[in-house]
């Protein structure tokens, strides 16, 4: 959610920090801004839009190699030329960006206003540039501590300074700032997606952690209330692929991102499967065989589509280790004082490990004594070092804002984490191999799925035409329709809206016609006869039905009046995985046809860090 860029060396940095910019978009989309810093002191273009509005606007002469830039996803004030990043003070000595939220920001600009200073945007960032231009301390770095000392929330900030032309000062409190070490220039990032086309030997600064950074190196601190204390962090060079952020010959990163995930999966289940035992190895959970045992309960805290792939966890745990489980909006938890019991395992789903409700749930947990571990994509973010172990998802980076491979990826750890859950208690050795055995097949059968995509694409294009329709399912799968609903509202912009399908005689039918369509998830289950049975009053009332069930599976003489997609079978504790994928499908091709920004839905951003 927004994003920050900085560069400074020896060439021209405008062209470079709208470059970033564009790396970023997916963080934020609404409005984008660069400052740079030269012989004429700082200049800054910025404007409601898209990064290409801002690099078409840039002045011809619009010279400097020290800048910082901002791509914007609104939270303070609307979406307007003005409110967009970079802000400085009124005499422009001071240009800065931002990411997170200052909670004491009224305050401090009836402070401000008090004092006579004129603010000129909606904005909590602006007051920042404020307090550092009215700062007298000796270095940039004392102004910039001496301002943040006032700050209440969270930031990642870069800031430049007329007075001090040679460097830029970043700072770190609850949003990522990364640092990129290059050939007599440096790098500043909020995302490592934004550097690795220059540089993969970069810096992670830790919260609380501020940086000096020059043409020629960085330097770290500790903001101690006390003053600035060395950190003396170091470079390393990081494993990446550039390719990895790009969408290559793809339409999209979303359509290249579902295409990736049988290799995800593989990457996901590698070195983890023991078919010997039918277990699990997950080395960085930091839990042993007994303290795996003396686990009573678990809770699965997560946002979004993760929350609804924790619902699938939750229900797996269940089955396999007979845990009593259940999955919970992170959201939500920590607003209603929640029992942290000592032998309840925590476990906190998210791609980005940035989400900052999810964060803020794991601090809470922690804070009254409980484990948590994390199933989190990124390393070494913030969720990864705040929980006291977990399962990285290797699911590779992830640039569409609708995500797909992480969430597949974190369907295959909480069935590790169940097998293993399992395997410690009554889960026999002939159940864990024949679910290891199950998950080894899952990348191949992913592919199968994948490759029916061409016979999706009509179905998709019918449901687009629809303004309302209905995802429903049962037990295994109802998270899955959840899932389903999901992706297709957030990129087709239609109301999709989850039920079970149990329930829709208890209300929801009453909106079915022959103008909404129902997407059934029907399980090769025991209550295949019972989905049939709901799913008739759905033709009966003229509802356009499409069954997503198994190969084989016997719909009666539902199979002539809905439209049928099929996923092979695995185990059946394993269902909910396979089922996902032609609802990921289905959500891409419908927004495909409705002719929409895929990857930058409106409205939403790639890793919410604001509550
Ligand atoms: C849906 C989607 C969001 C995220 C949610 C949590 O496609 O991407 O609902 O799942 O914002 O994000 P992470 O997993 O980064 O915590």
């Amino acid at each position: 959610m927004c994003g920050i860029v900085g560069y400074i060396g020896t060439q021209q940095a405008a062209p470079l920090l709208v470059e970033g910019l564009t790396r970023l978009e997916h963080r934020g989309y609404d409005s984008a801004g660069v400052a740079v810093l030269g012989p004429s002191g700082i200049k800054v273009v910025k404007r409601a839009g898209r990064v290409r509005d801002l690099s078409e606007g840039l002045p011809k002469r619009f010279t400097g190699k020290i800048g910082i830039g901002h791509t914007r996803w609104a939270t303070h004030g609307p979406a307007n030329d003005v409110n967009a990043h970079p802000h400085t003070d009124a005499g422009d000595r001071v240009a800065v960006v931002h990411n997170g939220i200052i909670d004491n920001a009224a305050a401090l600009r009836a402070e401000l206003t008090a004092d006579g200073v004129e603010l000129s945007s909606d904005t909590d960032t602006e007051v920042l540039a404020h307090l550092i231009a009215r700062s007298e301390a000796d270095t940039l770095e004392s102004r910039v501590a001496e301002a943040l000392s006032r700050i209440e929330g969270t930031y990642g900030i870069a800031v430049t300074h007329a007075d001090f032309p040679d460097r830029i000062v970043v700072a770190r409190n609850g949003s990522p700032l990364i640092v990129g070490v290059g050939d007599h220039e440096m790098h500043v990032a909020s995302d490592l997606a934004a550097l690795v086309r220059y540089t993969t030997t970069v810096a992670h600064l830790d919260d609380g952690e501020m940086a000096t950074v020059t043409a020629g190196g960085f330097t770290t601190y500790r903001l101690d209330p006390g003053g600035l204390a060395a950190t003396h962090r170091r470079a390393r060079e990081v494993d990446i692929d550039p390719g990895d952020y790009e969408a290559g010959e793809h339409e999209s990163f979303m359509h290249k991102e579902l295409l990736e995930q049988p290799a995800a999966a593989e990457r996901m289940l590698r070195g983890r499967l023991d078919e010997r035992f039918g277990t699990g190895h997950l080395g960085g959970l930091n839990l042993d065989a007994r303290e795996l045992r003396a686990i009573r309960r678990v809770k699965i805290l997560g946002c979004g589509s993760a929350y609804y792939v924790g619902q699938m966890g939750a229900s797996l745990i269940e089955e396999l280790a007979r845990i009593p489980a259940d999955a919970e909006a992170a959201s939500e938890f920590r607003y209603r004082n929640p029992i942290v019991e000592p032998d309840t395992l925590y476990v906190a789903v998210s791609q980005s490990g940035e989400t900052i409700d999810t964060l803020l749930a794991v601090q809470e947990v922690r804070r009254k004594g409980g484990r948590v571990i994390g199933l989190v994509n990124v390393v070494g973010s913030a969720i990864a070092r705040e929980v006291d172990g977990g399962i990285y998802l290797h699911a590779g980076p992830e640039v569409a804002v609708a995500s797909t491979k992480a969430l597949t990826n974190m369907f295959l750890g909480f069935a590790l984490l169940a097998v293993q859950l399992g395997r410690v208690r009554d889960l026999s050795i002939a159940d864990g191999r024949r679910l290891i055995a199950g998950l080894t097949a899952i990348p191949g059968q992913i592919e199968e799925v994948l490759a029916t995509e061409p016979d999706l694409a009509d179905i998709a294009k019918r449901l687009a035409e629809a303004e309302s329709l209905f995802f429903v399912g049962r037990v295994r799968g109802f998270p899955v329709a959840r899932e389903g609903a999901q992706k297709f509202k957030e990129i087709s912009y239609r109301h999709a809206e989850a039920y079970q399908t149990s329930e829709l005689k208890h209300g929801p039918l009453a909106l079915i016609s022959t103008d909404v369509p129902t997407v059934a998830v029907v399980p090769d289950d025991e209550l295949v006869e019972r989905n049939v049975a709901a799913l008739h009053e759905i033709t009966a009332r003229g509802g356009p039905l499409t069954v997503v069930t198994h190969r084989g599976v016997d719909l009666g003489d539902l199979a002539g009046r809905a439209h049928r997609v099929d996923v092979p079978k695995n185990e059946r504790e394993l269902d909910p995985i396979l089922l996902t994928i032609p609802l990921q499908l289905l959500a891409y091709q419908a927004a495909l046809n409705l002719g929409h920004d895929i990857d930058k839905p409106r409205n939403l951003a790639k890793s919410v860090t604001v509550e």
